[in-house]
């Protein structure tokens, strides 16, 4: 059974609101932030622990002053980060975080070896492959967050459009988290009955375009991207874990053969419980859904070979 130590590396935005969510469900006995500024990883732990006090069961929030402290812990949440600036290229980007993530996996490796990492910094698909890399861990235990996040925001996109179904809809995203993402309309539901019953071609292609456009919607009236649904996408996850319920929840997991590619993270459901990545499903995807996966998959290699030739993995 795993145990209830969470981690949280990055304590900014999104890393306190998900130990915020995590605080108030109870589900941890222990939530422990970490940030590269001590300052903002106390002061929030603080904060979040005086907050937990009024949650109906018990979870000690604390923070790790070195990696050292953030020690044996059964999962880890990375969410370290820094955005995209104004003259930076993507690939900078790429770079400047790819390093962050090599910098927080190496202590990692040394004080929580047993844990399950649950990636979130961005490029998402991409730092899940370099926490892979990095660790060399089996692949059940690295999973990139992006799925529960995206297909919270298609579900508030069909129950906006249809008027109901609150609490009782499902949605499935696959493919990467960014541009080519793959919002799945058409074997969504709500409450069980299939949205193709209950929409038009016409409004699935709306939901899909407000699904993909999720993330930048918030950017355009916040300046910044949102950080209360990828904390609670990440506490689900979380939660699922210590308590092995075995949801299915589409992920950024490494496939070995699965869909017909190797050697490459992105996002496809899984069954999320105890041991991290139970299982893989595979979908049997038509052909256009095939083109638009194969599309996904090579824009994540892409990026991937960025850091590749790069010398990031030598
Ligand atoms: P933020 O800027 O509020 O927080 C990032 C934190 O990381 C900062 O407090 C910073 O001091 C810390 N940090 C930087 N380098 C570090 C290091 N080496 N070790 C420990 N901490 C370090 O950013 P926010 O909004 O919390 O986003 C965090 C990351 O999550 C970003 O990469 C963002 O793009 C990504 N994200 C991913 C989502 C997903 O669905 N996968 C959803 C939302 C955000
Ligand atoms: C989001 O989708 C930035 O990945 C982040 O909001």
């Amino acid at each position: 059974m795993v145990g209830r130590k969470v981690g949280i590396i990055g304590a900014g935005a999104v890393g306190a609101t998900a130990a915020y969510s995590l605080a108030m469900m109870g589900t941890c006995r222990d939530v422990i932030l970490y940030d590269i500024v001590p300052e903002v990883a106390i002061g929030k732990a603080i904060d979040i622990a005086q907050a937990a006090i009024y949650s109906p069961r018990g979870t000690i929030v604390s923070a790790a002053e070195t990696p050292a402290d953030l020690k044996d812990c059964d999962i880890i949440v990375i969410t370290a980060g820094v955005p995209r600036k104004g003259d930076m290229t993507r690939a900078d980007l790429l770079m400047i975080n790819a390093k962050i993530v090599k910098d927080v996996v190496e202590n990692v490796k040394i004080y929580s070896p047993e844990a399950i990492i649950i990636c979130v910094s961005n490029p998402l698909d991409v730092m899940t492959y370099v926490v892979h890399q990095l660790t060399g861990w089996d692949r059940n235990r690295v999973i990139g967050m992006a799925g529960a996040l995206d297909g919270a925001r298609m579900i508030y996109q069909i129950q906006k459009k249809v008027g109901f179904g609150s609490g009782r809809t499902r949605a499935l995203v696959i493919g990467d988290h960014g541009q080519n993402m793959i919002p799945y309309p058409e074997i969504s539901a709500a409450g069980g009955v299939p949205l193709t019953q209950l929409l038009n071609q016409e409004d699935m292609e709306e939901i899909k375009e407000k699904t993909k456009d999720g993330g930048a919607e918030i950017v355009k009236y916040l300046n910044t991207s949102g950080y209360y649904a990828p904390g609670r996408a990440i506490a689900v996850m979380v939660e699922a874990i210590i308590d092995d319920s075995r949801i299915v929840m589409p992920s950024s997991v490494l496939l070995d053969g699965e869909y017909g590619y190797k050697d490459v993270t992105v996002g496809v459901p899984i069954v999320l419980g105890a041991k991290g990545v139970e299982q893989i499903i595979e979908l049997e995807l038509d052909d256009e859904m095939k083109a638009k996966f194969d599309i996904s998959v090579k824009s994540i290699e892409e990026n991937i070979n960025i850091l590749r030739n790069e010398g990031f993995f030598d």
